[in-house]
């Protein structure tokens, strides 16, 4: 059985998460806890060489999917399943609620497919917690204009971001036990203050 907490960061593109993750890191350490911070798709080798075709090469969203599950499989795999029977607690940025917002919500691939797809890759593995930053998305794409050398889903627009916001908040009701929303529109300040709270709970 594993010991250690699963940790996942969701939002759309822009919403801020990258922000807080050392913050997250550094309050989890203050516990006590060991971290391992890693992200999909990537975390592994094989991991990161798929990150680099899903993130540039043109294909089809079944091929996306596909490519998430099979980059995630390795990742459960090699890093994260390992790592929570050391006891160590693993912060991943994203893993299948993104493939659920992105590719369904996004590219519109049936739910059902995704639900088999999961099933195959962890059975009945689930994050301990998971933190949503959601942003309406008029603000995260006025953030994501300024990125330099957008990727292939930051090239997207703004009805793409709002298919996949709508579909994490979904995710959010439909798991509320495991869920916490963080409204991103708030100050640093206010954002670590209820990230703080949240992870409080963990100990
Ligand atoms: P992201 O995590 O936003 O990294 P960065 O901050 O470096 O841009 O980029 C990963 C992209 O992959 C993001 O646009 C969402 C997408 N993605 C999916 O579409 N499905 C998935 O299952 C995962 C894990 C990511």
């Amino acid at each position: 059985m594993a010991s250690g907490k699963f940790i996942t960061l969701e939002g759309v593109d822009g919403a801020g998460k990258s922000t807080h993750i050392p913050f997250i890191a550094d309050t989890l350490r203050s516990f006590g806890m060991e971290i391992l911070l890693t992200r999909e798709p990537g975390g592994t080798p094989l991991g990161e060489k798929l990150r680099e075709l899903l993130l540039r090469e043109p294909m089809r969203p079944e091929t996306e999917t596909l490519l998430m599950f099979a980059a995630r499989r390795e990742h459960l795999e090699q890093v994260v399943w390992p790592a929570l029977q050391r006891g160590v607690t693993v912060i991943s940025d994203r893993f299948t609620d993104a493939s659920f917002a992105y590719q369904h919500g996004g590219r519109g691939v049936p739910l059902a497919k995704l639900e088999q797809l999961e099933q195959w890759v962890q059975g009945d593995f689930q994050p301990d917690l998971t933190l949503l930053f959601d942003l309406p998305v008029a603000v995260s794409t006025q953030r994501l204009a300024k990125a330099r050398d957008p990727d292939r889903f930051e090239q997207e627009g703004a009805d793409f971001f709002d298919r996949i916001r709508n579909a994490y908040l979904a995710r959010a009701a439909k798991f509320p036990q495991r869920f916490r929303v963080i409204d991103s529109g708030q100050g640093i300040p206010e954002i670590q203050a209820g990230l703080q709270t949240i992870l409080m709970a963990l100990q």
